[in-house]
């Protein structure tokens, strides 16, 4: 059992290339404040991701969409000054990269008013061109794949992605764009394991998975979800680390040794 992080030295996108090219699994959580963020960067997390899940677990709103670029910017300041190692990843909420402008001025916002060093964006016809402009102005881009929760309204529920074939397949061929765009990370939600398996094999950058079995480069949860405090019903994927935990820093390394030696997610957690 490890929970020893990889490295000491602060973490880049290229150090998520070597940890694919050493099939050493990536670390991630969620966090929205630097004191979690600081039990998450000590326990050994590779990157923290300030989610537009914040709207949800935080805010208390039934969706992510209401989240704005002001909430994700606010919330990454806090969550850089709790990070010493581990990577600040932010989402870009619904509607802030829809055009060229809005997409570079906002990641640029992110990045120069909240210290995020990496953002997320959710996969759209309209993101191969965002993802191709970030890159070329510097700025790490992960490409989120599968179930896009800013499209619930779209999708209708939070149900697996890519069970039917033809969507598995464009679900293949989108993650090849994206790779080819630019994209210096995949991160697939609520996906069959075979699917994110296979997406995994072809990829040349790291895939994260939530929900997408264990055949990927590396796991992401909501925080609130590990620390069983997330409104609502627990998703079937995430795990109650709090039981029989007695600290929420105890439930975090937990974790974060179960994602390292490969125990998390098992089949339990995954879908067909
Ligand atoms: O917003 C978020 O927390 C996310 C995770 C579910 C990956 O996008």
């Amino acid at each position: 059992m490890s929970t020893q992080p990889l490295a000491n030295h602060k973490v880049s996108v290229q150090t998520f290339k070597q940890m694919k090219t050493q099939r050493a699994p990536i670390v991630a959580l969620t966090a929205y404040d630097a004191a979690f963020a600081r039990v998450l960067d000590e326990a050994g997390c590779d990157f923290i991701l300030v989610g537009d899940s914040l709207g949800m677990v935080v805010q208390g709103l039934a969706t992510t969409i209401p989240v704005t670029v002001e909430d994700i910017i606010y919330h990454t300041r806090l969550v850089a000054r709790g990070c010493a190692r581990a990577l600040v990843m932010a989402d870009m909420p619904f509607m802030s990269y829809f055009s060229a402008d809005d997409c570079l001025r906002n990641a640029a916002r992110l990045m120069k008013e909240g210290g995020a060093e990496m953002v997320k964006l959710e996969w759209g016809a309209l993101q191969l061109d965002m993802v191709s402009r970030l890159t070329e102005c510097g700025i790490p881009v992960c490409a989120h794949l599968g179930l896009t929760p800013q499209a619930i309204h779209k999708i209708g529920s939070y149900r697996v992605q890519g069970r039917e074939h033809a969507m598995a397949e464009k679900m293949v061929a989108d993650a090849r764009a994206l790779e080819a765009a630019g994209a210096d990370m995949l991160l697939l939600e609520c996906v069959p394991l075979a699917l994110a398996a296979c997406i995994t094999a072809s990829a040349g950058v790291p895939v994260i998975g939530i929900g997408a079995g264990p055949e990927v480069d590396g796991q992401i949860l909501v925080l609130y979800d590990v620390l069983d405090i997330a409104p609502g019903k627990r998703t079937r994927f995430s795990k109650n680390y709090m039981e029989g935990a007695g600290s929420i820093h105890a439930a975090v390394a937990r974790y974060v040794s179960e994602v390292r030696d490969r125990d998390f997610p098992t089949a339990d957690y995954a879908f067909t």
